[in-house]
């Protein structure tokens, strides 16, 4: 699917059509999605919406430095998930801009944290990790075509 986001609200509408497709995937393992594109493409803006359609309030900010911030999913926000049967609890996200090797991931507890089926994952830079990625990674790609607009696409490969 591609689509050409002119606005925030655009790439919300991404984001809602992301939702939609990981939540529609019945999974013993936890979900990932892992957002190509340069900087400033728009990776951390699109979780921000996801944030924001899953009712978190906390600010979603890129985590270069932590790497890794989790946001609880709580169920109060239920109406805002717009699907009554989501199961995610956890939103992970990832920047892997300074890792240097996916050994790195592994010692913040990615294999237990890709085990748990309650956690969505988001990952910028997932190329500095591609060895580690689980299979049925949802790939998406952005692309920054000017000041306003972004292309997103994404399919599971
Ligand atoms: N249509 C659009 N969709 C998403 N973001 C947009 C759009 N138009 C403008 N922007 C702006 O583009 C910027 C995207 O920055 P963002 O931090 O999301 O990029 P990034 O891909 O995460 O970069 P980095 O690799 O540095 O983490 C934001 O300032 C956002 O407001
Ligand atoms: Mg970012």
């Amino acid at each position: 699917m591609k689509f050409i986001s002119k606005s925030l609200k655009e790439t919300a509408e991404a984001a809602k059509k992301i939702l939609r497709q990981v939540s529609a995937e019945p999974r013993s393992k936890a979900t990932v999605a892992a957002l190509y594109g340069d900087l400033g493409s728009g990776k951390t803006a699109l979780v921000q919406e996801v944030g924001k359609l899953l009712g978190i309030k906390e600010p979603i900010q890129s985590p270069t430095f932590v790497i890794m911030k989790r946001f609880e999913i709580l169920a109060s926000s239920e109406p805002k998930r717009g699907q009554k049967d989501l199961r995610f609890k956890s939103l992970m996200h990832i920047d892997a801009y300074r890792l240097e090797q996916a050994s790195e991931l592994e010692k913040l507890g990615w294999k237990e944290i890709i085990s748990n089926e309650e956690n969505l994952i988001f990952i910028e830079w997932p190329e500095r990790v591609g060895k580690i990625l689980p299979s049925g990674t949802l790939k998406v790609y952005l692309k920054f075509l000017d000041e306003k607009t972004r292309e997103i696409s994404f399919g599971e490969e």
